[in-house]
């Protein structure tokens, strides 16, 4: 039996699962009443307890972007190995059944059948709650161009916003962990629920996608009023867009018309694991971290300023006249009024990849083990022209922090609208 024969029977043997559980997405019903059986009557929208809180998987738009940031997340990206569109649009047939399922707090069940899995379901959230797991799925731009190929025939609807990342300053990008054809992304407070959903894909893609790389990260979970802290030791988020604000949102992260059917409703997503030198950032006065941020570390407060959520006015000046938020601070840099108006929807974990050996070529010629931990930088814009690639031209270039900071890898996703009962996620791109 060559190599070929075996991946053509992988392939068969998948689509066979597919168009199961592809029935399973016409049934879609029956997952909220299984849901309900098990569990008490009203869970889907806000129970506590053993229900811990599951979040609706359909809707208008993907869950995962607009709702309040979850501890953890598991970001998956995967290469597409099959060449049929067919087997494209059924992975995204039965990974939105899938996602309904593991989003409600339900095991997969026989109507998923992975090619080499003795079984449907792995098990390790078999008396878990979903604790609020959402699973966000992207395509990404080699979906549409490959090599200067178009495997699916899908490039004529790939909409102009949705570009390729230009190359930036300093960019010390790891091919292994960049890029990617689709991706995924599990939150969730518990993070054995967002790792076994992202299992269960990649279990049901065998034969027509493999994992390419993955990034799991978290932040610390406390009362939703206080802002969280990355591991520069300051608050991250005091201004970011105001996900509750549908204007807001409509203007700067949703696509309206302009993306074609397929992207109404949807959004792009920026995902760049950015490693921080945290032991070069230790050894920074406090004086000098704050200048770098433009920030007060403490409270959050822009420098000269007591409280988190005082104006940031740019202009403001010391005793002497001299501005005081620095001309290369991050949020100078980072601010709307230094970037032509642009604005994103920050989503960002902190990430830990334990330790790694550094040997440094300039002086002090350190060397020895360091952090390998950072920012799993995510970010959402309607235009990633205007958003993103907007404010990291400059930022790249001028920012104060990137003596401290490398991203090392990454991608930029289409998250299509959220799929209405009985249809999947992507439909409208990949059907025929
Ligand atoms: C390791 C990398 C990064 C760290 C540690 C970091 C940290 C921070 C901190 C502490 C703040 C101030 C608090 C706040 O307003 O949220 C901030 C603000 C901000 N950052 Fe970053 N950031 C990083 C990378 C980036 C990147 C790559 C971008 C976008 C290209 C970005 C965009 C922003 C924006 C838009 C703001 C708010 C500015 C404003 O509205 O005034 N950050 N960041």
């Amino acid at each position: 039996v060559s190599a070929s024969d075996d991946r053509a029977r992988t392939a068969r043997t998948t689509r066979r699962g597919f168009l199961s559980a592809a029935a399973g997405v016409a049934g879609a019903v029956g997952v909220a009443a299984e849901a309900s059986a098990r569990t008490a009557p009203g869970a889907l929208d806000g129970a506590t307890g053993k229900d811990r809180v599951r979040l609706a998987f359909r809707g208008r738009f993907q869950n995962g972007v607009a709702c309040p940031v979850q501890a953890h997340t598991y970001f998956a990206a995967f290469d597409l190995i099959s060449e049929a569109r067919a087997d494209v649009a059924a992975l995204m047939a039965v990974w939105t059944a899938a996602a309904e399922r593991l989003t409600a707090g339900l095991p997969l069940d026989h109507g998923f059948v992975s090619p080499k899995a003795s079984e449907p379901d792995s098990g390790e959230a078999a008396e878990l709650p979903a604790n609020r797991l959402t699973v966000t799925f992207g395509f990404g731009p080699t979906l549409f161009i490959k090599d200067e190929h178009d495997r699916y025939g899908l490039a004529a609807r790939r909409p102009e916003a949705f570009i390729d990342l230009p190359k930036f300053v300093g960019d010390q990008l790891v091919p292994q962990r960049t890029g990617g054809d689709l991706c995924v992304q599990a939150q969730s407070d518990d993070p054995q629920a967002a790792f076994h959903a992202v299992r269960q894909l990649a279990r049901l893609a065998e034969g027509v996608a493999v994992i390419r790389w993955v990034q799991s990260g978290f932040t610390p979970s406390y009362d939703a009023k206080i802002t969280p802290r990355n591991l520069m030791g300051f608050k991250d988020g005091t201004l970011n867009l105001a996900a509750g604000d549908s204007k807001a949102m409509d203007r700067f992260v949703w696509v309206g018309e302009e993306g074609g059917p397929w992207m109404r409703n949807g959004t792009y997503m920026v995902v760049r694991p950015i490693r921080i030198a945290l032991e070069h950032w230790d050894r920074m006065k406090l004086a000098f971290q704050e200048q770098t941020i433009g920030r007060h570390k403490a409270s959050g407060a822009p420098i000269g300023a007591k409280d988190e959520f005082a104006p940031l006015d740019l202009e403001a000046k010391d005793k002497d006249g001299n501005g005081l938020i620095a001309e290369n601070a991050h949020v100078r840099r980072a601010a709307p009024e230094t970037n032509d108006g642009a604005q994103i929807l920050r989503r960002s974990y902190t990430y830990d990849n334990g330790v790694s050996y550094v040997a440094e070529r300039w002086p002090p010629w350190r060397q020895g083990m360091e952090f390998d931990a950072g920012l799993l930088f995510i970010c959402f814009q309607r235009d990633p022209r205007t958003g993103f690639v907007k404010l990291f031209e400059r930022m790249s270039k001028f920012d104060m922090m990137n003596q401290f900071v490398t991203h090392t890898g990454g991608g930029l996703f289409a998250i299509p609208g959220g799929a209405a009962p009985g249809r999947y996620i992507g439909q409208a791109l990949l059907e025929a």
